[in-house]
């Protein structure tokens, strides 16, 4: 390639890309950190050293990794975009056309376009001040002839170099949400793909690659996440050949399925935005550029989030008007400030095997609507949510009765229920209707503050009815998507959360329309520990629920101490999932401690930055937040299970400022925490009147914090002096 081509420098948050526009495709030089400010010559000298040798029986020139890939390039691995023309070639190649950049705005967009196809690829490029960078791709048949183009896959791919050596993903399952998974990357594709039409349970979540034993704190890290809440796929791929002079590459997108998006002439795809991001600092230098990115965002929540008690937990389909009203006495005799009446309240609802599609209030169960019970609600100045769940149907609805051909199934009969029900096709406009319809008037009837909007059941087969049964996840998604952004517009101030299942579809699409996450199902401390810590790698705490749940665990079956379980709720978007009118009088005063320490705390812990230590020993969970100015912090120390060491060994507590001194108190209002061996003599001084330190000691040293019992965590604050 000839070295003297343009090239367009994006820098921000400490990151770099630095894109040559070389023909007939321009490549990636850089993507990693901030290289300054570049000279012409030394520009000039990363276009030369980006290509790599020509190796035996290869291609005679060097093979260039271009924005693009594909097999125009030499490229074998997996293309940027795949697809063919009906009844004719796949093999579209892409020549640069023409670019926009704005390096000040951190902007820069490429055409490309393949004369013989007509087709025109977009792909914009948007890093942030906080070291995000956004990448979409969009296609358009710009051809003159009628010509059909199936568009079978689009991934954005970005270039690593040798030494990101390990990849870190996810799993999970119900209740289990987001388990991490590492290994080493070898030659081959790790592709990671969901089929379940939701982000899932099992979401791979976040993409890494990193250098070799990365890890909260330390490490150089490169992140890929796709902000869409349909099929998707994430992959890390290593060629014997490499990726021009790099290594492997990462990338991400929606997974198409066959026929799901046919190209006409004047037709366009829009992939979702994948998020590409690089860090010297560990994962939590990849969480807190996210954090600040969603929260510099317009509609990020600003006002305190409510403490929230959710009845499932508390009365599952037992809807009693008797019953929720003591409930929700007792939830504002200890500090609640917003009630969401889950699952249960519609016609025909008694279990879940039926109901769903019928968005009417019971009249049997709630002969008055729910007025008494929102009335109660809100003479006690709390808020009122209802749980909704607009995309499915059971098919013994008087919805699915009536419209059979709304139901996202093949036309000669539905497939697999799971937990009894259907989806239903958003995309068929009537039925896009009538549902947005029942939700708008249920919000406008009783001015409903907050949605719980769930999602049960993973769509296999969405077979579009009205469209010959075509493949439909993607229609549905961007159906959904428009519904909460028209339920947004006609009322400005509704709050709405995402729960499917728990946690299987947390993903920054819906976040971009939504206000929180349903972490998970599971309330068990010792198995919410993980998951929160692990939802937070992409979004900050207010946004995830998180609740505290009965002592005996509802999912687990395991039975922890209270002080556990409001420790752990702490951290998040907190609320109440268990029967408060069950709880002694002593239990409730701690609640009642709880619900004024998570308002205390709240400014800070929904503002500053996540801090997370990296142990030796795996059964203990150090989480932190530090105050931007770094003058607040607090950490919750906690013990998952028992361990083989007697002591902790000097703990670092990361996020501090080494140059000023810290007064550190502990915080027991919520209940004593349980010791396994004697408290040392810090903690006895903190336990007191507070103890002194200076922030070196803190931060380079640590503190040997005390060895918990198994099941417990204990709270500090720490103020600068
Ligand atoms: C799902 C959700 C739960 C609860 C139930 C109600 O499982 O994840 O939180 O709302 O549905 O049926």
């Amino acid at each position: 390639m000839n070295t003297t081509n343009p090239t367009i420098s994006l820098r921000g948050g400490g990151a770099a890309l630095i894109v040559e526009l070389a023909e007939p495709r321009p490549r990636v030089l850089h993507w990693g950190a901030d290289l300054g400010g570049l000279g012409g010559a030394d520009l000039a000298a990363l276009a030369t050293s980006a290509s790599p040798s020509a190796t035996h029986n290869s291609t005679d020139e060097p093979r260039d990794l271009t924005i693009v890939p594909t097999e125009a390039d030499a490229w074998s691995g997996t293309p940027a975009i795949e697809g063919v023309i009906r009844d004719g070639s796949p093999y579209a190649r892409f020549v640069l056309e023409s670019h926009r950049a704005d390096e000040t705005a951190g902007e820069l967009d490429i055409t490309l376009r393949d004369g013989r196809t007509g087709l025109a690829v977009t792909v914009g490029y948007r890093l942030n001040r906080f070291g995000v960078l956004d990448v979409t791709t969009a296609i358009a048949n710009e051809s003159s002839a009628d010509a059909l183009y199936d568009l079978a896959a689009v991934t954005a791919l970005l270039p690593l170099p040798d030494r990101a050596t390990e990849y870190l993903d996810f799993t999970g399952k119900w209740s289990r949400e987001r388990s991490p998974q590492r290994g080493t990357i070898d030659q081959g594709t790790r592709l990671r793909e969901s089929r379940r039409g939701r982000s899932s349970l099992d979401s791979p979540y976040l993409l890494f690659a990193g250098t070799s034993g990365f890890d909260f704190r330390s490490g150089e890290v490169w992140a890929v996440h796709a902000g869409w809440s349909g099929n998707q796929r994430y992959l890390v791929e290593q060629l014997p050949e490499g990726a021009g002079a790099f290594r492997s590459v990462l990338g991400a997108g929606e997974l198409l399925l066959p026929g799901e998006v046919t190209l006409r002439a004047g037709d366009e795809y829009r992939s979702p935005v994948v998020s590409f991001l690089w860090s010297a600092d560990g994962l939590d230098g990849i969480a807190g550029a996210l954090h600040k990115t969603l929260r510099a965002r317009d509609m990020h929540p600003r006002s305190p989030r409510p403490l929230t008690l959710n009845t499932w937990e508390a009365v599952y389909f037992d809807h009693d008007l008797a019953t929720l009203e003591q409930l929700v006495d007792a939830a504002s005799r200890v500090g609640v400030e917003r009630i969401v009446l889950d699952d249960g309240w519609f016609t025909g609802r008694r279990n879940d095997t039926n109901g769903l599609g019928d968005w009417t209030v019971d009249a049997e169960v709630w002969p008055d609507g729910l007025w008494p019970l929102v009335n109660a609600v809100r003479e006690k100045g709390m808020q009122f949510g209802l749980w909704f769940e607009p995309e499915m149907v059971n098919l013994g609805s008087r919805l699915a009765q009536e419209h059979p051909d709304w139901i996202l199934a093949p036309s000669d009969g539905v497939g697999a229920a799971i937990r009894h029900q259907y989806v239903l096709n958003l995309a068929h406009p009537d039925a896009w209707e009538h549902i947005l319809g029942r939700i708008d008037a249920l919000v406008a009837e009783y001015g409903i503050d907050y949605i719980k909007w769930d999602h049960n059941r993973e769509l296999h087969e969405a077979a579009l009815r009205n469209d010959r049964d075509r493949a439909g996840v993607h229609e549905q998604t961007l159906a959904l998507y428009r519904m909460l952004d028209e339920l947004k517009l006609r009322h400005p101030r509704l709050e709405i959360e995402s729960c499917a299942s728990g946690g299987g579809r947390v993903d920054l699409g819906i976040l971009a329309r939504t206000d929180r996450v349903w972490a998970s199902d599971c309330n068990d401390p010792v198995e919410r520990q993980n998951i929160q810590r692990w939802t937070a790698q992409l979004i900050p705490l207010e946004l995830i629920g998180s609740h505290v749940g009965a002592e005996e665990s509802h999912t687990t079956h395991r039975v922890t101490a209270l002080s556990f379980r409001l420790a752990t709720a702490l951290f998040g978007h907190a609320g109440i999932e268990t029967d408060l009118t069950r709880l002694s009088r002593e239990e409730l005063d701690t609640v009642t401690a709880f619900a004024a320490l998570y308002k205390e705390l709240r400014p800070l812990l929904h503002s500053g930055d996540l801090v997370r230590g990296d142990l030796a020993d795996q059964q203990s969970v150090l989480t932190g937040v530090v105050s931007a100015d770094r003058s607040e912090a607090v950490y919750s120390w906690a013990r998952l299970g028992t361990s083989a060491p007697v002591q902790s060994g000097r703990v670092r507590l990361p996020g501090l400022d080494p140059d000023r001194g810290y007064r550190i108190r502990v915080r027991d209002e919520i209940g004593r925490t349980s010791l396994h061996e004697n408290a040392p003599a810090w903690l006895v001084q903190a336990a007191g009147g507070g103890f002194a330190v200076g922030g070196r000691v803190l931060t380079d040293v640590g503190l040997p914090l005390p060895t918990l019992d198994a099941q417990q965590a204990m709270l500090f604050q720490l103020t600068a002096l």
